[in-house]
């Protein structure tokens, strides 16, 4: 693999909404990440990914945007922007944006010349389409629910395509004109010193364009939207022409939201000459997923997530490097998702942390997972915010689900559980705003936040900060970088093993991960302990009295990196 500067570094994405509030108005906002950045500097973290902080109606949380050239007066300036860029900069940190460009939003100048002459040359940047007798072209569900299809106001027999909500149309990538225009910002945002971006719902952009109907899949008599993505073809055209004219003259960093994506087509998104740098690995992520919808979906043991991740490495380290994650603004907190409920603590969310860092690929944390935040206990429908959510919660409604069948269904996976503030002190609403936030703290930041943290070495903060450490460590760098993961002791249950085999070193992943105290044997002679979640090292006089043999002590949950 040819190294990329951004191999070694940890990345970390901001949820500008919910970050820090610097003028208490509730809403978090650039110059509030401003002030955060020796924070993010502290912790190792060398690439930052902003969430949308576009000119959006905020239907779909600035995944609707209205203007590409414009920062959203809720977060500020561009002469925010261009300082924080500044100071990022100065810190070393690389600033990457989000690029939604499936859609825009439907209040945006080019859909709103569409509407007033949908046969002119701005219809011809979405796709309008006629209907059947005033019903939708075809049976695809949008991502939120409904028809894709939504009528184009005025008009009895034209729809526009949506795959998200009604008020984020398509663009039309077919049309040169459009992709021209996208290219364009693109190079405008990265000519302002931006190093790269996220690129959200990317394989969405290649339709199917036969709109055809497919066999429903629900009661509701309709499809899902992505069943298309499997007769679209050519999306890596499309992509490989975005990366040629706007990407390459920059060498800007790439990773793309990619789900539903064929397997044996991996080399063609992160190999070499690959459309990007790298995609997110959602392998565990998608497990337990139903048609149904959330309320239909089932629990995930952490064997599960380990048999999962040992797959998808396999498939992919010889490749490329995918980017690892536990949560982001989509999914709810991996602390609460994945660890059993005895094993949500401290201990249990560095064993967590150290598995996911461990692993081989660029680690993504999002916001809060550095102090193990968790998910949120909702009380009422009342207090979702997430479009996605509330969704989700008709579903189960219609199903026969009661209100609070329903809202236990949906909350577990609401998006909304890593949408609340970050909590940075024990005062009022977290430290994350003077004001009302606009969406209420998870009630328990007295007890979980930086402050709190920082001020402790045996802390999940800290523990994250080891961790990041060891990918620039001069001993171990190398290995946890770019060595191969290979699996080991797999046939144990509630255990998660695996070396890390570098050029010089290598390094023995542990995890324990249940209550109970167990004794291993690999059959390795270890010669240090380069990480240890556990208090007590019970590991290092096991090891020494039995003469440095292979036979390891752990106690419950505890989660070791050997160099063996
Ligand atoms: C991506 C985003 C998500 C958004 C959707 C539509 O999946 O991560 O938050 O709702 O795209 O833009
Ligand atoms: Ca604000």
């Amino acid at each position: 693999m040819k190294k990329k500067w951004w191999h070694s570094k940890t990345a970390y994405q901001i949820y500008p909404k919910s970050f820090r509030d610097s003028n208490g108005d509730g809403i978090g906002d650039l110059r509030g990440i401003i002030e955060k950045l020796d924070y993010l500097k502290e912790l190792g973290v060398g690439i930052v990914w902003i969430s949308p902080v576009y000119q959006s109606p905020f239907v779909d949380q600035g995944y609707d945007i209205s203007d590409y050239y414009a920062i959203d007066p809720a977060f500020g300036t561009m002469e925010d922007m261009d300082e924080l860029l500044r100071e990022a900069k100065k810190r070393e940190i690389a600033i990457v944006m989000d690029l939604v460009v499936n859609h825009c939003s439907d209040q945006h100048e080019w859909f709103q010349q569409a509407v007033k002459d949908p046969f002119g040359p701005y219809g011809a940047y979405f796709y309008i389409r006629e209907g059947r007798d005033g019903r939708p072209p075809c049976n695809w569900r949008s991502y939120f629910g409904g028809s894709v299809w939504e009528k184009l106001p005025g008009y009895d027999n034209l729809f526009y395509l949506h795959m998200f909500a009604k008020e984020q149309p398509d663009l039309n990538w077919e049309n040169p004109l459009v992709r021209q225009e996208i290219y364009k910002m693109i190079r405008w945002w990265l000519e302002k010193g931006i190093a790269g971006f996220r690129l959200d719902a990317i394989i969405n952009i290649k339709k199917d364009l036969r709109f055809l109907d497919f066999p429903a899949d629900r009661e509701d008599g309709l499809c899902a939207g992505t069943a298309m993505l499997a007769y679209a073809e050519g999306v890596t055209e499309f992509l490989q022409e975005m990366k040629r004219e706007a990407f390459a003259p920059y060498d800007a960093f790439t990773i793309g939201e990619l789900f539903d994506f064929r397997p044996q087509e991996l080399e063609r998104y992160i190999g070499e000459g690959g459309c990007f740098s790298s995609i997110f690995d959602f392998t565990p992520h998608l497990l337990g997923a139903s048609e149904n919808g959330w309320y239909d979906r089932k629990n995930v043991s952490m064997d599960e997530f380990r048999d999962a991740v040992s797959v998808s490495k396999a498939l992919s380290q010889e490749i490329g490097m995918m980017a690892n994650i536990l949560e982001n603004h989509d999914e709810p907190r991996g602390a609460s998702r994945y660890l059993p409920k005895e094993g949500q603590n401290e201990r249990g969310k560095k064993l967590l942390a150290g598995i996911s860092l461990m692993t081989f690929g660029l680690p993504f944390l999002y916001q809060g997972q550095e102090i193990g935040m968790t998910n949120k206990q909702f009380r009422s429908i009342e207090e979702v915010n997430d479009i996605s959510t509330l969704d989700e919660y008709q579903t189960a409604l219609d199903h026969g689900l009661t209100k609070a069948e329903a809202l236990q269904a949906v909350a577990e996976m609401s998006r909304d559980n890593a949408r609340t503030p970050m909590q940075w002190n024990r005062r009022i609403h977290g430290g994350f705003t003077t004001g009302t936030p606009w969406l209420t703290v998870n009630e328990n930041y007295r007890e979980i936040n930086v402050e709190e943290q920082e001020g402790r070495k045996d802390s999940v903060l800290s523990f994250y900060k080891a961790l990041i450490a060891l990918r620039t460590d001069p001993d171990y760098g190398e290995t946890v970088v770019y060595g191969k993961q290979e699996p080991v002791l797999e046939e144990l249950q509630n255990f998660t093993g695996f070396y890390r085999k570098g050029k010089e070193k290598t390094l023995l992943i542990l995890a324990n991960v249940c209550g109970e105290k167990r004794c291993v044997e690999t059959g390795d002679v270890v010669k240090r302990i380069v990480l240890n979640n556990c208090e007590a090292v019970p590991c290092r006089e096991a090891v020494e009295a039995s003469d440095r043999s292979s036979r390891i002590w752990m106690e419950g949950y505890q989660f070791l990196v050997l160099e063996v």
